[in-house]
């Protein structure tokens, strides 16, 4: 069973702010988790600490059994490719780039696909996954932010991670796309890739197996 797991980590920013204070926590494969919690609470700290973008100030982050603190630069930007996708509240999409070749990024990295036609290939089949093929030639600007945030998905499951960690992936959306995201997101969890979302919107109580709350710093269980 692949796994992230926090064990009492805490982050302090050099400004001084304890964003996370002794938190633990563990996402399995196939598993929905939602953390819920005001603003300024710390779970886009959560977020980056668990997904290797940022790291933390004591404590320990174990994914799928490597202490990621023992690993060097390459071994870390190596299990974050193969193991975790992305998804941010502004899509973080390039906008010079057609749907299909911001599914494609990641993949440029991944010594696995060899040739352009390959990665073009699994980029349509992912945008076709979640329903965007009649888009894929679509800048972002001509997309709807439902559209955008379905381009941002297919990305972030381009090398096939084990898990998708989503910061507030609703946040710029309306009501009909958000339980439209947070569908898919679902569907990813029981098709059996470890979901970990950050939201304040209440539409993902629906959907998550475990809703854990952050206040000022501390996750509640
Ligand atoms: N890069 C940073 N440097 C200093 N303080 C930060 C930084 N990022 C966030 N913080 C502070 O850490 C706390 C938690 O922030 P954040 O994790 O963004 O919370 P949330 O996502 O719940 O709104 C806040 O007090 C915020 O001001
Ligand atoms: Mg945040």
């Amino acid at each position: 069973m692949k796994t992230i797991e926090l064990k009492n980590v805490s982050k302090i920013y050099k400004n001084g702010v304890k964003a996370l204070d002794n938190v633990s926590l563990t996402v399995k494969q196939g598993e929905f988790i939602a953390v819920m919690g005001q603003s300024g609470s710390g779970k886009s700290t959560l977020l980056q600490v668990a997904g290797l973008l940022d790291n933390c100030t004591s404590g320990q982050v174990i994914i799928n059994r490597n202490d990621v603190s023992s690993l060097n630069k390459n071994l870390l930007a190596d299990v974050r490719m193969k193991s975790l996708g992305f998804v941010f509240q502004s899509f973080h999409l390039n906008s010079h780039l057609r749907a299909y070749e911001n599914i494609m990024v990641p993949m440029l990295i991944n010594p696995e696909y060899k040739t352009k036609s390959e990665m073009k290939e699994r980029a349509l089949h992912l945008a076709e996954t979640v329903g965007l093929s009649n888009r894929i030639d679509h800048y972002p600007g001509e997309l709807s932010g439902g559209e955008q945030q379905r381009v941002a998905i297919a990305r972030a499951l381009s090398n096939n991670p084990d898990f998708i960690l989503a910061d507030e992936p609703t946040g710029n959306l309306d009501s009909k796309n958000e339980i439209a995201i947070f569908d898919e997101l679902k569907r990813l969890s029981t098709s059996g890739k470890g979901v970990l979302v950050v939201s304040h919107n209440d539409a993902v109580k629906d959907y998550a197996d475990r809703i854990l709350i952050m206040k000022d710093g501390v996750l509640e269980q």
